[in-house]
């Protein structure tokens, strides 16, 4: 292998991009070319109605959310407008697409994942003027939260959407590291605010919401926030909006 041929401290220092590149190829080793993404794309730019755009992010990337509930979070957004975007957990892009797409005033969007699955089709499904930059990796570290702020280069966040690891300790990491790079004024909103029914009634249903529930509790004592939930009987999903003073 050529790679072989190249001095050990140079090959280490490549490692992390040979090892994103091969993880890229070994997730999605049969995806359409982008000039088949195109007129999908060029369809999602001119696209302005949200239920359209939702079910594109649903049959193009995959997205978990309830209807009423994301479509109560772009809302705020395009009243928000943030040019500013961090996504923390962004697994299959739905979202990401939306933030780009449902949200046009954004101009760097960042996603987060140990494996932002869908990475390229994002980059390619952005707009004139947008950048979207897929990190992957473990958000709960200095390390990352460093990667992220060197694409902000300096500019703070307008929106930060928090659905990575759903145990306690996992997504008040993530408040705890990326908060502080939110503007006051901006927004920050998490997902699965409501307790699943496993949880609540001891049901195993599928449905998986971790203890984000038990964290929200505590952020509603401390900032000013506002439950988006469809049915608060549901099981899992809602989104908890915080509003950055
Ligand atoms: C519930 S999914 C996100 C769903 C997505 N927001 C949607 O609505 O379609 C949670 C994601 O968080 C990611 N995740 C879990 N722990 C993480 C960590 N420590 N760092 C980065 N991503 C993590 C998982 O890989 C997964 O893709």
């Amino acid at each position: 292998m050529l790679k072989n041929l190249l001095p050990m401290p140079i090959r280490n220092q490549l490692r992390p991009t040979w090892q994103t590149m091969r993880r890229n190829w070994r997730e999605n080793p049969a995806s359409p070319t982008p000039a088949e993404w195109k007129p999908v794309r060029e369809r999602a730019h001119r696209e302005t109605d949200f239920d359209v755009l939702l079910g594109m992010a649903q049959d193009e990337f995959g997205i978990t959310q309830v209807r009423t509930e994301i479509s109560a979070l772009i809302d705020r957004l395009r009243a928000l407008q943030p040019q500013v975007i961090v996504e923390v957990g962004t697994h299959k892009g739905g979202n990401s697409f939306l933030f780009c797409n449902a949200v046009t005033s954004g101009q760097l969007v960042v996603g987060v994942d140990l494996c932002v699955q869908n990475g390229d089709k994002l980059v390619h499904f952005t707009r004139k003027g947008q950048r979207y930059y897929p990190l992957h990796g473990d958000s709960q570290t200095e390390a990352m939260k460093a990667r992220v702020q060197a694409k902000l280069g300096g500019r703070a966040v307008d929106f930060l959407f928090i659905d990575g690891d759903h145990s306690y300790k996992g997504v008040k990491a993530d408040f705890d590291l990326y908060a502080p790079l939110v503007r006051p004024g901006g927004i920050i909103a998490l997902h699965d605010i409501v307790a699943d029914h496993r949880t609540r009634y001891g049901r195993e249903t599928g449905c998986y919401a971790g203890e984000v529930h038990q964290f929200w509790q505590e952020l509603k004592e401390r900032y000013d926030c506002e439950d988006l939930v469809e049915n608060p009987e549901q099981d899992g999903f809602g989104i908890g909006v915080v509003r950055v003073r």
